[in-house]
Formats: structure tokens, sequence, C-alpha cells
């Protein structure tokens, strides 16, 4: 079995002078519960006493320059000595989610079956989701209670008159929960023209903002940098790539290039187009055998866009362009014939700059993209 927190955090066992500390906190973390009330409330529920006589079997998470990052007190029950208890876990909300909880859930669980205790129990209010979901999802089960309340069984006045709690017990025999695989940081600049910026949609999110909105794959952190400039064509893309994505990219553990352009070479400049096709197939072989010598690379044709004449252009050039990806080794996502087919891809481009879609539209090229994104994205 892996332990492991999130790079730069480390662990420790508290001690006596880290209790005011671990109040200080929080109050960051929760200071919208209660004001000053709800400080004091959480101070009784934290007396010195734990970071005094129950400090081996509770933990405290750090950042590199010292600053608290999550604590969990607990002990095994001196009167019910197969009995554990979790009294208290709390994460900064900025690291939530990346299995702290659970990492330090698991050092307890094991120390507690080495001293002998069969089963941890816990406690949490009624209403606090993230609590209950939390333990729900590493193998708690809540016990029967006499109150019903959102649905989960409570104990009525469990901790005095009006003080609710829902109780909870995992047996120690179950299988330990399965920590969460490392985090990925996966970078990818998205490089290319104004369907890239997102144009035309009123919701400034564009099919590059929808698709990274949508990524919520478990384990990566996802950073997206949007490098579309309208207007551009596969030359001015094959000329800027380099110094625009590797300041970017540099360093990165998972560095990757998303590549869309083609409308603008097909666009007519009253003597021919902008770029003629073969140097428009010759560019992008040329930035494709430059980036794939260093980083995955993901190409999305070009679109139609609302003039009959360059739209016939630039059908032709979407399959030679799909052919050099093919070449290359680099996933290819025609979205060219699709997109012709939407009555409202049409209606969009007309209603707006006789050029770019709205909204749907670009929701529409984001569902296009999403599955050959989703696998390009997975682990080597
Ligand atoms: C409850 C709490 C400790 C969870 O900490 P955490 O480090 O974010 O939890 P983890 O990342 O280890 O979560 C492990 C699993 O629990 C579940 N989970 C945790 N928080 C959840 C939430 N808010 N909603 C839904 N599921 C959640 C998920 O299944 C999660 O796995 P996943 O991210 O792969 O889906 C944290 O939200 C917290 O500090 N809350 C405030 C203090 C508190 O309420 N303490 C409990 C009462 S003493």
């Amino acid at each position: 079995m892996i332990d492991e927190l999130p790079d730069g955090l480390v662990w420790r066992h508290p001690d006596v002078e880290d209790h005011l500390r671990v109040l200080a906190v929080m109050d960051d973390w929760w200071a919208v519960f209660g004001g000053a009330d709800g400080s004091r409330q959480r101070a009784l529920l934290l007396p010195r006493l734990f970071f005094q006589h129950f400090t081996d079997s509770s933990w405290l998470v750090e950042h590199g320059d010292g600053r608290i990052a999550a604590f969990l007190i607990a002990f095994v029950s001196p009167s019910q000595p197969d009995t554990a208890y979790v009294h208290f876990v709390g994460v900064d909300p900025a690291l939530r989610r990346r299995g702290v909880a659970v990492d330090l859930y698991r050092r307890f669980f094991r120390l507690a079956a080495t001293r002998g205790a069969t089963r941890v129990r816990c406690i949490t209010s009624p209403g606090n989701a993230a609590s209950l979901a939390f333990h729900t999802g590493i193998g708690f089960r809540v016990d029967p209670g006499d109150l019903t309340i959102d649905g989960v069984a409570v104990q009525g006045d469990y901790d005095g008159p009006g003080l609710h709690r829902v109780a909870f017990t995992r047996t120690l025999t179950d299988p330990a929960p399965t920590p969460p695989a490392a985090i990925r940081d996966v970078r990818v600049c998205f490089v290319g023209d104004s369907f890239v910026a997102g144009t035309g949609d009123p919701t400034g999110l564009g099919w590059v903002g929808r698709l990274t909105a949508r990524t919520r794959t478990r384990g990566l952190h996802l950073t997206a940098y949007n490098l579309g400039i309208g207007g551009n064509t596969s030359t001015q893309i094959l000329a800027r790539w380099r110094q625009e994505c590797l300041p970017r990219l540099s360093g990165a553990p998972e560095p990757r290039l998303v590549l869309s352009f083609g409308v603008n070479d097909m666009t007519s400049d009253g003597h021919g187009v902008r770029v003629a096709p073969d140097r428009s197939v010759a560019n992008l072989a040329a930035l494709l055998t430059d980036a794939r010598a260093i980083l995955p690379v993901l190409m999305v044709g070009p679109a139609p866009a609302g003039n009959p004449g360059r739209d016939a252009r630039v059908a032709a050039l979407d399959e030679r362009y799909a052919d050099v990806c093919a070449a290359h080794g680099v996933p290819y996502v025609p979205v060219f014939a699709a997109l012709r087919a939407q009555p409202s891809w049409q209606h969009e481009i007309a209603a707006g700059d006789g050029a770019h879609p709205a909204a749907a539209g670009y929701e529409q090229l984001t569902g296009l993209v999403a599955a050959t994104w989703q696998r390009w994205l997975a682990p080597a």
C-alpha cells in the first residue's frame, strides 16, 4: 500500500505547542461559521488536553514552510479497548479532495489495529454533507438513529439537548480505503485561431473553456492556456507556437499541445487564398514534426465558417490535415462535416458576426472533441 500525501506536505504527531495554532487555522478555514461565537465553540471542541494526552494517535500535516494543512485528533478508547475514536478532522479548504483526510485515516486505522481496536467510531453534525460523504465514502456506516434528517439517521440529543449527531462506525477488518492515485500535473497549450479563442460565445468559454471545465478526472490537475488569435493562419501559428508554449510548459511534468486552425488559410485575399493548401499542409507537417519530438499533440480540424466558397476549401483541407496527422501519429478530430450538418451552427453564425457561432455552437464543437480529448489525456 502506498502512503502518500500530496507533494509538499509532511505529517507528524502534534504536541501541546500546536494547540493554539490549530485553533487559529480553524478560524481561518471556517471564519464564516458563527463569528466569535463559532470560534469559541470550536475551541471547546478541541481543548488543550487533546494536544497533551492524545498526541501519539493524532496527526498534524504541514506545508514545507510550517503552515498547517490538516489535522486528525483521534485515540483508542481507554474504556472500550476494541474501539478507536476519531474526535475531529480538518483539512484546509484549499487542499480538499486530494486524499489528505483519507491518508490520515489510513494511518490512524493501522495504529488502532496494532493497539487491538477492531472498529472505529466518530460523529458529525446533521447536515455536514462533506463529512457524511467522506465517511461513508471510506467505509463507515451510519449507526441507527431515532430521527431522520435529510434522509440520514440521526441520534437526537446525542451530545445534550438539541445537539443531535450522526454517528458512524467502521470495522477495521474492512479493506483499507484506497488511496488516491498520484496527482498528475498536466498543462495544455491550445494554439490556434478565433475558434480556439471562443470568438462569438457570449459565455466567454468557447470550446476550450467548456472542455477544460468539464474535465474533472480524478487525480488530474489540469492547467489550460488559451493561445487562440483571431485571423491567425497556419504560417503564423507555426512561427509563434514555440515562443508562446515553451515558457508556459517548461518544467511541466506533463506538457501537452492542442492545435486547431485552417479557416484563415482558406480565406480569400483577393488574388487567391491567404495560405495555399499545399503550404498549409506543409506548415502543419512542419509543426507536428517539431512538436511531436517534445510533447503529445492533439489536432482539432477547422470548422465551417459561414462562407460557402471558403467552406468548400476548408472541407478539402480538413481531409488533408487528417492525413498529415495520421502520418505523424497525432489524433485528429474532424468537426467540419458534423457541424455543417447542424442547422443551429449555421443559424448562430448568420445571427452573429457571419463566421463564428454562439454558445450552442461551441457546445456542439465541445461535444465532438470531448471523447478524443479524454482518451488523449489518459496516462500514457
Ligand atoms: C470532511 C473532510 C475532512 C474531507 O477531507 P478531504 O481531504 O477533502 O477528503 P479526501 O480528499 O480524503 O476524500 C476522500 C473521499 O471522500 C469523499 N469526499 C470527501 N469530501 C467530499 C465532498 N465534499 N463531497 C463528496 N464526497 C466527498 C470522496 O469519495 C473522496 O474521494 P474522491 O475525491 O476520490 O471522490 C473535509 O471536507 C473537511 O475538513 N471538512 C470540514 C471539517 C469537518 O467537517 N470535519 C468532519 C467532522 S469532525
